[in-house]
């Protein structure tokens, strides 16, 4: 990619919502950012331009063959009124790590870097204000090739386009109720299950469809090949304090490496806890249910930065963690991660970056 990012502003602007209005990821801002990728060119022509439809030609092999990625991430606005994107070259790389398994050109990660802070930087009036709220940042690659033979496209469309979205927990953190999948797999080791591609998520609609008929916020998914150990809940992933240590699933392949994992993982090991990143089966964590050593359980993403689980069932068990209330490591995780995404709270990683 040549490296200047050519703007062409909206000769119009939208209304925008009231923050107290906000939802997730039906509204967007005014401009979108674009770069083209050809065999022969490589990367090229980054760009601002007014937000809008893509043109694709129905042959696209995205829509056919689903060769696609994307990720997410926020910025947020702080107190102090500086707005902050949280982490954004770890997301940058998880992009690109994406898009190498699924045979996508990577971008330049500078670049990529400065399609977002840029972007951001030309709608900084829609990041919202309101305690909670945030804009939601949508880096995502397709395969644009008009051609129906299956093999790794020749040309794509890089794009992010942002969405000002509303605060996860308006009335407070909320433990979720989560049931254990034994029958469908959202993936399977040396699959495609460590790269953000939209094939996952459609994998995953008809189970997490058939929990919340059952009453269920998530699906805890078990791994494909035993359907014994743990491997993300919903879209996140999943922490098991038990006794003295904290237990999550290593990244072998299967589950997304989460960036608010990685962040969870330092802010623990920094407070002096044990974190094991090992298989944990479900049978473990009943058991540890029931011998009265499973203490907290929690969610990890950056949607709800940490999602209490209050209920756990598997097979005809149900169990109560925490008392069904919010852990106290749970807590103190969400408010300190909180702090340092609004700039409440110091950042001795320098996870943030200010545009
Ligand atoms: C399948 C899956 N696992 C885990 C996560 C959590 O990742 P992160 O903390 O980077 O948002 C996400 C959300 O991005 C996800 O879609």
């Amino acid at each position: 990619m040549s490296d200047a990012i050519r703007i062409n502003l909206a000769t119009t602007r939208k209304p925008k919502p009231k923050d107290q209005d906000l939802t997730f990821g039906t509204v967007f801002t005014d401009h979108m950012f674009l770069s083209d990728f050809q065999e022969e060119k490589g990367w090229y022509d980054p760009r601002v331009e007014p937000y809008g439809p893509l043109v694709l030609d129905p042959a696209s092999a995205v829509l056919h063959y689903a060769q696609a990625v994307f990720d997410g991430l926020k910025a947020f606005r702080g107190r102090d009124g500086k707005i902050r994107l949280f982490r954004p070259q770890k997301h940058v790389e998880r992009l690109n790590n994406s898009a190498r398994r699924m045979c996508i050109p990577p971008l330049d990660p500078e670049l990529a870097l400065r399609s977002l802070t840029t972007l951001v930087d030309v709608d900084r009036d829609w990041v919202p204000s309101m305690v909670g709220t945030s804009l939601y940042i949508r880096p995502t690659i397709v395969a644009t090739e008009p051609f129906l033979g299956v093999r790794p496209a020749k040309q794509y469309v890089y794009y992010v386009i942002l969405s000002p979205v509303g605060a996860y927990y308006p009335e407070g953190m909320n433990p979720v109720k989560i049931l254990t999948e034994e029958h469908h797999v959202r993936a399977v080791e040396g699959g495609v299950g460590g790269a953000k591609t939209g094939a996952n998520y459609a994998a995953s609609l008809y189970a997490a469809e058939e929990a919340k008929h059952k009453g269920y916020t998530q699906v805890l998914w078990l791994d494909g090949r035993h359907r014994r150990y743990i491997d993300e809940v919903g879209t996140m992933n999943i922490m098991v304090r038990m006794g003295d240590e904290v237990i999550t699933p290593p990244l072998a392949g299967s589950i997304l490496a989460g960036v608010t994992r990685d962040s969870v993982i330092t802010l623990l090991r920094d407070w002096g806890y044990a974190v094991v990143e090992r298989q944990l089966a479900i049978d473990e964590v009943m058991a540890a249910a029931d011998q009265g050593t499973l203490r907290e359980m929690w969610g990890t993403g950056t949607a709800a930065v940490i999602s209490p689980v209050g209920e756990l069932a598997f097979k005809d068990r149900r169990v109560a963690i925490s008392g069904g209330r919010i852990g106290e490591l749970t807590q103190k995780l969400y408010d300190t991660i909180v702090g340092i995404q609004y700039g409440t709270a110091p950042d001795p990683h320098g996870w943030t970056v200010e545009v």
